[in-house]
């Protein structure tokens, strides 16, 4: 019998990615830039937040070697985010590779979809299968308190571009505990009329000062249910959210309990931040450096084998691993 590594060099059978608690990894999500055009609250301070230098971040080259050698593991869904993924030159062509990618089942996107109307007709033609818009608020005077801009309307204009084209659509609404009610009751409103998943998340300290001030997916309920009295919950197979439908609504509301972490024992997914570092989990302090190993004399097979070792360090859950987290970083560079 052969040894992984030996499995590995004779190419024969590239094995999967399975952690210590036997969860398969699937899913792969990448950063591409730490920088962005927003300044949301619960993402970053609004002002000396330093960013990376170009050439610590992965060129697409090196993303596109990643994504190789993650394919032959049997991972077949990536999502790129940011930062916001659309500021950084050259993205769309990064999109145009990757979407061709037969290995790939689906590539999906994060986006705070303010230049996403700019790139729609290059978009339209690329096989994305979903796309993320961040929108916390449709309410003017909300969305620049929690974004520090004033693109709303960039923004609303993305999604009805995005609810037109044969592009799945999430909405992400982190919950702030000072605006729920506007938040909530507008962004559930729309679910009604359009096929779309309104996600509603809770706040995770990933601002760069750790400070947090959690509305939670429980609380988040109680106030849908007191507006609309017929809330079912839809079965659906496990992710991170949890599913409802208000009775006769045409999309859906999700619940995502990113601060309790309750979805922790189905977590398939890893994730490579703008500079390359790898991480099993959000709450980890990076676990392989990429980059590094990217930019030496190292082969596939080698990195392979290093991949599997550090998956195989994954912890049971986001709890555990933040009790060994050094620092909050922004979710910026992280990706969310
Ligand atoms: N808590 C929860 N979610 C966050 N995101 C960014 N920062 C946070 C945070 N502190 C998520 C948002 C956004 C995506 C890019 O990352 O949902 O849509
Ligand atoms: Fe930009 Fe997204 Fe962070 Fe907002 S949450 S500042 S859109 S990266």
């Amino acid at each position: 019998m052969q040894n992984i590594d030996q499995q590995i060099s004779s190419g024969k059978c590239p094995p999967k990615l399975t952690d210590s608690f036997g969860r398969q990894i699937k899913y792969l999500r990448i950063s591409v830039t730490d920088r962005c055009n927003l300044r949301c609250t619960y993402c970053m301070p609004s002002e000396g937040i330093t960013t990376i230098p170009h050439n610590k971040i992965l060129r697409f080259e090196e993303i596109e070697r990643l994504i190789d050698i993650f394919t032959s593991f049997g991972i077949e869904k990536v999502r790129f985010t940011g930062g916001e993924p659309f500021v950084r030159k050259g993205f769309v062509g990064l999109l145009d590779k990757v979407s061709r990618n037969e290995n790939l089942k689906s590539v999906n996107i994060t986006t705070n979809g303010v230049l996403l109307t700019k790139h729609a007709a290059q978009l339209e033609k690329l096989n994305i299968e979903n796309i993320n818009l961040s929108l916390d608020s449709l309410d003017e005077y909300n969305f620049e308190k929690i974004t520090r801009k004033n693109n709303l309307k960039d923004v609303l204009d993305s999604l009805d571009w995005l609810l037109k084209s044969n592009i799945k659509t999430k909405i992400n609404c982190v919950v702030q505990a000072d605006i729920y009610k506007e938040q909530i009751k507008n962004l559930s409103e729309l679910t009604i009329n359009n096929d779309v998943e309104v996600r509603f998340i809770e706040q995770m300290p990933f601002n760069g000062s750790g400070a947090n001030n959690v509305f939670t997916s429980k609380d988040t309920l109680a106030y849908i249910k007191n507006i609309y009295s017929e809330v079912q919950e839809i079965q659906t197979k496990r992710n991170t959210a949890v599913n409802y439908k208000i009775k006769g609504a045409k999309g859906t509301i999700g619940l995502i309990s990113s601060y309790e972490r309750s979805f922790c024992d189905s977590c398939n997914r890893l994730r490579i931040t703008s500079i390359g570092m790898m991480k099993n989990c959000l709450y980890d302090n990076g676990v392989l450096d990429l980059r590094e190993l990217l930019r030496s004399e190292k082969s596939d097979d080698e990195i392979r084998a290093l991949i599997i070792n550090s998956v195989g360090k994954k912890l049971k859950d986001g709890h555990e691993a933040e009790k060994y987290l050094n620092k909050f970083d922004s979710m910026s560079s992280i990706g969310g």
